[in-house]
């Protein structure tokens, strides 16, 4: 299979591209940079530097191409950024999202897959969150996610691209950036090393639905081998499992066996109060489960953490 993936220096577009490296596949990462390391993409794929809003985007991507697969990664996904600048969110996210679906349709692309997000449905009625529930975002983030999933099904209607749009959970790693949705677990585990406390927004009760991006990279590898979807579908790509930051600092220093100081302070704006989502329309077509369980995967972070700060 030959694979573009936009983002591709990214956390999760890094950790997907070496995924479909070590299955065979042939991988061409394309990047800007502004937020990717050029050392996170994997040795024997290509990084192309580019910015997805380049008006030359498909002649780049002839040039390299025909691609089976397009994967669409790259992204400003800071939320708090975006609520500062939406403009410069919706830049990147809005048009530069229309830039690389119309370049994929214009160099016979096979198909597309897109990294949306949980932020769709704001703050939804009802928990599990399934596909067919209200999309009301509250942030420009979330909004610039769905004007994304919007531009990819009219494209698979009107140009017969197939599209699928992965609402992901938040995705968190053994390296998953502090910049990230996901960054509460790396700041955690950072402070847990050096033996300081932590600091909470809010009151903390506030949920996350945290997937492990191996099985975000399963996700991506199920669909890519299965048929494509007639002509546009949406699939959530969570654990259904849902944990506050309240939980998840105190889980993390009972793992670690020392208990965290917890310092409270102003809530930030934007924020969903929580998110625990249904992932069994993605289950139903792929067979696809979450496989990492959340203490492994916590307890991988926080050696990584140990290793990198050194305590
Ligand atoms: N991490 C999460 O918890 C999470 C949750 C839901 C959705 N997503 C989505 O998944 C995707 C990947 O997220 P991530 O956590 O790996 O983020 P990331 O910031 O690590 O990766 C995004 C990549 O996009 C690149 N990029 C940004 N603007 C660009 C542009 N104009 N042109 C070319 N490249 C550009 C960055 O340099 C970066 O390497 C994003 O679309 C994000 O919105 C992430």
């Amino acid at each position: 299979m030959r694979v573009l993936i936009t983002g591709g220096a990214g956390f999760i577009g890094g950790t997907l591209a070496r995924a479909h490296r070590d299955r065979g596949d042939h991988v061409v990462a394309l990047d800007s940079l502004v937020t990717g390391v050029a050392s996170q993409v994997p040795d024997g794929i290509e990084l192309v530097q580019a910015d997805i809003r380049d008006p030359d985007l498909p002649a780049i991507i002839r040039s390299r191409g025909p691609f089976d697969l397009v994967s669409h990664h790259a992204a400003l996904k800071d939320v708090r950024l975006a609520l500062l600048d939406p403009r410069a969110d919706a830049d990147v996210n809005v048009v530069g999202t229309l830039n690389v679906i119309r370049a994929a349709v214009d160099t016979g692309a096979g198909r597309l897959t897109f990294a949306s997000s949980a932020a769709v449905y704001g703050d939804p009625p009802s928990f599990p969150t399934d596909e067919d529930a209200p999309i009301v975002p509250i942030s420009p983030y979330g909004i610039g996610k769905y004007a994304g999933e919007l531009y990819g099904r009219y494209f698979a209607h009107a140009r017969g691209l197939p599209v699928t749009a992965f609402r992901y959970g938040t995705v968190f790693g053994t390296h998953t950036p502090e910049a990230s949705e996901a960054g509460v677990i790396a700041i955690f585990a950072r402070r847990i090393v050096a033996g300081e406390g932590v600091v909470i927004y809010g009151d903390g009760l506030q949920t996350r639905d945290f997937v492990h991006v191996d099985d975000i990279v399963r996700a991506n590898l199920a669909v890519a081998d299965a048929s494509p979807p007639d002509p546009f579908v949406a699939f959530n790509v969570a654990t259904g499992v849902e944990t506050s930051v309240v939980d998840l600092a105190s889980h993390m220093g009972a793992l670690v066996e020392h208990p965290l100081i917890v310092r409270h302070e102003a809530a930030k704006a934007g924020e969903v109060r929580r998110n625990r989502m249904d992932a069994s329309r993605l289950h139903a077509a792929t067979g696809w489960v979450p496989q990492v369980d959340m203490d492994s995967g916590l307890v991988a972070v926080i050696d990584a953490a140990r290793e990198r700060f050194g305590a």
